[in-house]
């Protein structure tokens, strides 16, 4: 198994606030990166802001703000929004730092070296929202095919990126690599666009000046999007690399992304690369889209899912848990306050909260909330401890394909089967029998291990109760890189721990 791990979230544009879906990926991301370090990676997890480009300009403009004022403030929106989502990000790249715009000026020297660039005249069709080019055919009802917006005609000199040379290349690199674009529906949209034939790729502008110049070219601002794809490098140091990041991380383990910017990714990107003679990703996994309450969420509506008002009304981990349980990573979900409400009182307030309440209650009531060393084994001992095995082992295979639900959904099991263990095993009448004692202190102790376990298990997902839960669970050492090596063998819980009771994690919601 590698021993780094780089996941990487899309740079948001700065043209507007942060919503739903950028809380979306880069809740994700921060969910592999914390996974991975617990299990003792070396990770490096990027993020970042998207800045030149037509549609920041125009937004500016619009503001009456100059782009690098309308950048500013917004970066830090998105900014406030990670430190509030407890997202671990290792570095934030802004595409205007200087760090940045030398790796685009030396990664298109080395495509223009590669004789990969030629001069020539652009004549076709432009979104600047999705900042895309489009050709007549790929328009639907004269729109943009991806976001339905009307698009622009462009006519004007422009340099093009041989991106036809790399079709061969490309198609070869896929069916070697099933596992490159995921989900499969993806890959497989992905190899008949390319088996259909790519043509060059315009990669420079001449109607405005917002962007990178290209090297000895008066006059041409890079394509955005070959701006904005080398962050990927750029944030890792490329090409000085004087902090060895880029030797250590390179190539990424996954660029996550929305399924709307998924041929950038899965066909510019890599004939980027292949030109440029740098190794290609080794996974890119889209994800699907968020509705609102059944509607597709706009500007003209007004109907953004605002993650500040989320966490304000219900708390992070509820937002954090709900984002990844309710739907699978790779398909569209509906984003509901009745669901997210639902979610909240039947598993984190009945299910979690209320395994951790009764187990520190009873602690506390019959031992003092004094750990003893189990004495009195029983048959259902055993399954609860196959069971915490299994569940570790689930979630690193679902971790592995990006199914954070299906890890939620494993986790959820092990804490429904610790209820259980308590219901059978009754410690209020063990409690009642002093003869019972040492089989209480065992039950007890059980129970109070799966809740450790379970802190460990949730901690990707939900870092500051799992937190919180350790502290009460009596843990001194944090839980941190190696915490998955070093703290999850059943039975680590010493005795003489004392267990703290405390206020309800997650109280429940009253029914409207
Ligand atoms: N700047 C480019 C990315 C460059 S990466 C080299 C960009 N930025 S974006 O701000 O418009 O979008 C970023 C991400 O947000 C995309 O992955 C997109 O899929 C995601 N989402 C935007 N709306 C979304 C939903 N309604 N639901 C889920 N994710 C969505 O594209």
């Amino acid at each position: 198994m590698n021993s780094t791990y780089y996941v990487t979230t899309p740079i948001y544009y700065v043209n507007d606030v942060p919503h739903i879906g950028h809380a979306y990926t880069t809740l994700a991301a921060d969910v592999l990166a914390r996974y991975y370090r617990l299990k003792g990676l070396e990770v490096f997890f990027l993020t970042g802001t998207d800045e030149h480009g037509q549609k920041v300009q125009r937004a500016a403009q619009v503001k009456g703000l100059s782009p690098k004022e309308l950048a500013d403030q917004n970066a830090q929106h998105f900014r406030d929004l990670w430190s509030k989502m407890n997202i671990s990000c290792d570095d934030f790249i802004r595409t205007t730092e200087p760090r940045h715009l030398n790796a685009v000026t030396y990664f298109l020297e080395r495509m223009i070296t590669a004789g990969d660039v030629y001069l020539g005249e652009y004549e076709d069709w432009y979104c600047v929202h999705d900042e895309t080019f489009y050709t007549e055919s790929q328009l639907q009802d004269g729109r943009c095919p991806m976001c339905n917006r009307p698009v622009e005609k462009v006519k004007e000199p422009s340099y093009f990126f041989r991106l036809g040379k790399y079709q061969d290349r490309l198609i070869q690199h896929l069916e070697s690599h099933p596992e490159f674009i995921q989900p499969d529906i993806r890959f497989n949209e992905i190899m008949s666009f390319v088996k259909r034939g790519l043509r060059d790729l315009s990669i420079s502008r001449t109607t405005f000046d917002w962007g990178v110049p290209i090297p000895e070219a008066p006059g041409h601002v890079t394509y955005v999007w070959v701006d904005a794809l080398t962050n990927y490098i750029s944030g890792l140091g490329y090409p000085g690399d004087t902090s060895g990041r880029y030797q250590t991380f390179w190539p990424a383990q996954v660029h996550l992304i929305g399924k709307d910017i998924l041929r950038h990714h899965a066909v510019y990107w890599p004939c980027f690369l292949l030109s440029a003679g740098l190794p290609l990703p080794r996974a890119i996994f889209a994800h699907g889209w968020w509705t609102n309450e059944g509607e597709k969420m706009s500007k003209s509506l007004g109907n953004f899912v605002d993650p500040h008002q989320i966490i304000d009304t219900y708390g992070l981990d509820p937002f954090r848990y709900f984002l990844l349980r309710e739907v699978p990573f790779g398909l569209d979900g509906d984003f509901s306050i009745t669901a997210l409400r639902g979610r909240i009182n039947a598993d984190l307030a009945n299910d979690l909260g209320n395994l951790l309440s009764r187990t520190a209650g009873m602690m506390d009531k019959y031992l003092n909330g004094r750990v003893s060393s189990p004495r009195e084994a029983e048959g259902l001992d055993d399954d609860l401890r196959a069971k915490a095995e299994k569940t570790f082992a689930e979630l690193d295979s679902a971790l592995s394909i990006f199914a954070f639900n299906r890890a939620l959904s494993s986790i959820w099991e092990f804490i429904n089967m610790a209820n259980k263990y308590i219901d059978k095993s009754a410690p209020w009448s063990l409690f009642k029998d002093s003869s019972k004692k040492g089989r209480l202190q065992t039950v007890l102790y059980h129970a109070t291990e799966a809740l450790r376990l379970i802190a460990i298990l949730v901690y990707p997902f939900m870092p500051g109760s799992a937190e919180e839960m350790w502290i009460r669970l009596g843990q001194e050492e944090k839980i941190t890189a190696r915490t998955i090596d070093k703290s999850s063998k059943w039975g680590g819980l010493k005795s003489g721990t004392i267990i703290k009771k405390g206020t309800s994690l997650f109280p429940r919601l009253i029914e409207d």
